[in-house]
């Protein structure tokens, strides 16, 4: 097996409902984990990327976060609906989503 060239992180962490911090898992991260390793499957990526999973990974009201490396590129509120586009563009062609991006202005 070839080293992948990109590895996606998904944050699929749970918190209770009603938690002030909400969480990715509560906003779909799960839906678009499934969909992301379909994806994968179905475009035959496997030598291109890796998936896994992450705990919290910061801006938790902007969730469910993905994360592709080399890369360092986050993207937030991702939908199932967005994956497509996610695998096709950034990992197909290595150019990232702009409208999915979360703005650096975010780290102060
Ligand atoms: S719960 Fe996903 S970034 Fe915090």
């Amino acid at each position: 097996m070839p080293k992948p060239a990109y590895h996606i992180l998904v944050c699929t962490n749970q918190r209770p409902p009603g938690h002030p911090r909400g969480s990715c898992g509560e906003n779909g991260a799960g839906q678009v984990l499934e969909k992301l390793s379909m994806g994968i499957e179905q475009k035959m990526l496997f030598d291109k990327v890796i998936l896994s999973t992450s705990s919290c990974l910061g801006p938790c009201s902007m969730g469910p976060v993905v994360i592709v490396y080399p890369d360092g590129v986050w993207y937030n509120k991702v939908k199932p609906e967005d994956v497509d586009e996610i695998l096709d563009s950034h990992i197909g062609n290595g150019q990232k989503v702009d409208r999915l991006e979360i703005s650096d202005a975010i780290w102060g």
